[in-house]
């Protein structure tokens, strides 16, 4: 939940920070012009597009289009909370944020505190628990987990019994650890099973996998519920670890299990992960990929391995972006890649990667085993199948890859037609990024300068009339107007903040970002006037437009109306 913290609190922070020294503290800028400027964070690229303005105290990057403020940065690119990064920015100013009185935010942010405290107790207390059964540390035994490993991932055991945990009763079932009867009383969630802790960036515990230790209990792995604090899509298991023990990450696998990061881990390649019993999302692939260019999913070779690879792959093709590589790993024999670097040791497994297929092998080896390509007809489908994987891909490169190996592989020459299919237009050679050209239009330029000052609004009206001529843009520039009005004095960065989640907000940034040509600072009134004029010139068209077809389709004019059109006329 966003937070009761109040809202000019908020803005007065945006004020007072300087979004040019939060960013440049974490990717270095450079000015030019106006502007500063820096490879985008947030995309691979080589040349810089990612700009941020000093004065409108904002990023946009021309690249990937992300954008927003300096708490929109931090919540990104710390992948820090929404409250989180308010309270950052203000420690940076030496601020108190200041909670409103009431049931919200403050009440959640203590509850989310006091669950985080529970679960590192429930840590702790499980790793005690292990030294004292001999059973448990057996079974690790069995597994081939050596007391190092199982002390950099925390692994624990909850011994057997219904009420082993002690703590605040509220806590421990916020936190998922305990279950509430109908009667109201509670009693442990995880009971005689070995404990991994699942941890977030900053290595607090946030959730529990456990795994069963005799194999008749069901079920093998029992995961904490969804809490406060564990949203099960959005986490990867091992990602602290992996951070914690390696500097420079050349790979990373992602497996399926914890049991796989482990064993891998024991091996010495301490570079994998695993999604928690669910298919890897895009949010999950996105969150590694910034961590590192290469990717490899592991999976058992078998058809239900084949169909969870698949699923990865459609949901990484929208973040193939520059020099980032993702690889499918299929393993012989019913293998997971726990029991397969057990059997054959880390060199087999990294002999295993030399038959690892490319996103792009992969991707033909299935599409091309459903299809006939013989056949004109099997031609044509193969092209259908592969147009929805295709159109997903961001990066010129691999696409051209592609389209290459259709070639190749169906021995035709792609003319437009066949491209069109695909869903493909052939852009301009080369891949330097170009600002993109903006034709100002009175509405675009308006917005810009509205952007640029915000107090170029108290000079002039609402202009709801404007709304019905159906210009583009049009409905933005009043709806900034108006803001504007009802806050008068507003600075640019609480303007765009007031768009959050807003349907123009692309837009807005996208603007804000592009710089008209302007011969001096005074010179944005008259622009601006000007604009008006413009746009007013066009609503009179409107209505004359308008009244004429009226009077030539026989209705007749109401008095007003008929008065409009006398003025209307007169003033030519
Ligand atoms: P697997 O069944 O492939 O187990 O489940 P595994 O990782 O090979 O485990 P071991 O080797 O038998 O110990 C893979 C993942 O699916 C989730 C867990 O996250 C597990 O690591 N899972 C599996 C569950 O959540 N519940 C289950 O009952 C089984
Ligand atoms: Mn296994």
């Amino acid at each position: 939940m966003a937070g009761r913290i109040p809202r000019s609190f908020i803005d007065d922070l945006l004020n007072r920070v300087d979004i040019v020294e939060v960013i440049d503290a974490r990717v270095p800028l450079k000015k030019k012009g106006k502007e500063y400027w820096a490879c985008c964070p947030f995309h691979n690229e080589k040349t810089s597009s990612f700009s941020v303005s000093q004065n409108k105290q904002f990023y946009h990057c021309f690249g990937c289009q992300q954008h927003g403020n300096a708490i929109s940065f931090l919540m990104d690119y710390d992948h820090m909370e929404f409250v989180e990064s308010i309270e950052s920015l203000a420690q940076m100013i030496g601020v108190e944020v200041p909670y409103e009185k009431g049931q919200a935010p403050r009440q959640s942010h203590k509850d989310s505190e006091s669950i985080f405290t529970t679960l590192q107790q429930c840590t702790d207390f499980y790793l005690a628990q292990l030294k004292l059964h001999p059973e448990a540390v057996d079974y690790l035994k069995l597994r081939g987990i050596s007391g190092e490993i199982a002390r950099d991932f925390a692994i624990g055991y909850a011994p057997p019994g219904w009420n082993n945990l002690s703590g605040e009763p509220k806590s421990l079932t916020d936190a998922g650890m305990l279950i509430e009867k109908d009667n109201g009383r509670h009693y442990d969630r995880f009971r005689h099973r070995l404990m991994f802790p699942i941890r977030d960036r900053r290595g607090r515990t946030i959730a529990f996998g456990g795994r069963v230790i005799d194999a008749e209990d069901q079920p093998k792995y029992l995961n904490s519920p969804e809490s406060p604090v564990f949203h099960k899509g959005e986490e990867i298991y091992g990602l602290y670890e992996l951070k914690k023990a390696v500097q420079v990450i050349e790979q990373i696998f992602i497996t399926e299990g914890y049991m796989d990061v482990i064993a891998l881990a024991e091996h010495g390649i301490k570079t994998a992960v695993a999604t928690l019993g669910t298919a890897v999302n895009n949010a999950q692939i996105e969150k590694l990929f910034r961590s590192c260019k290469n990717l490899v999913f592991c999976f058992d070779a078998d058809a239900a391995g084949k169909k969870a690879a698949w699923r990865s792959l459609e949901q990484c093709l929208v973040s193939l972006k520059e020099g980032r590589l993702a690889r499918f790993l299929f393993l012989p024999d019913g293998q997971d890649p726990d029991s397969y670097i057990r059997e054959h040791g880390e060199q087999g497994f990294q002999n295993q990667l030399d038959n690892a297929e490319t996103l792009t092998e992969f991707l033909f080896g299935t599409l091309l085993s459903q299809c006939n390509i013989k056949t004109l007809e099997g031609k044509s489908q193969f092209l259908d199948r592969l147009r929805p994987y295709f159109i997903q891909i961001p990066l010129q490169s691999l696409r051209d890859q592609i389209l290459g190996e259709v070639e190749h592989q169906l021995s035709v020459k792609l003319d437009n037609r066949l491209l069109k299919i695909l869903g493909h237009e052939r852009s301009a050679p080369g891949n330097k990024l170009k600002l993109p050209e903006q034709h100002w239009t009175p509405t675009r330029l308006a917005i810009n300068l509205l952007l640029q000052k915000p107090s170029l609004a108290d000079s002039t009206g609402a202009h709801h009339e404007l709304a019905e001529t159906n210009i583009p843009g049009v409905g933005l520039l009043l709806q900034l107007l108006d803001k504007i009005h009802e806050e008068p004095g507003i600075s640019t960065q609480n303007l765009l903040d007031r768009f959050k989640g807003n349907e123009h907000e692309p837009h807005l940034y996208k603007l804000a970002a592009t710089q008209p040509a302007m011969e001096n600072e005074e010179s944005i009134d008259l622009m601006f006037e000007n604009c008006l004029e413009q746009l007013q010139k066009k609503y009179i068209h409107h209505r004359r437009e308008l009244l004429i077809d009226k009077l030539q389709s026989g209705e007749t004019l109401s008095d007003s109306e008929k008065q409009e059109h006398r003025q209307l006329f007169t003033k030519a």
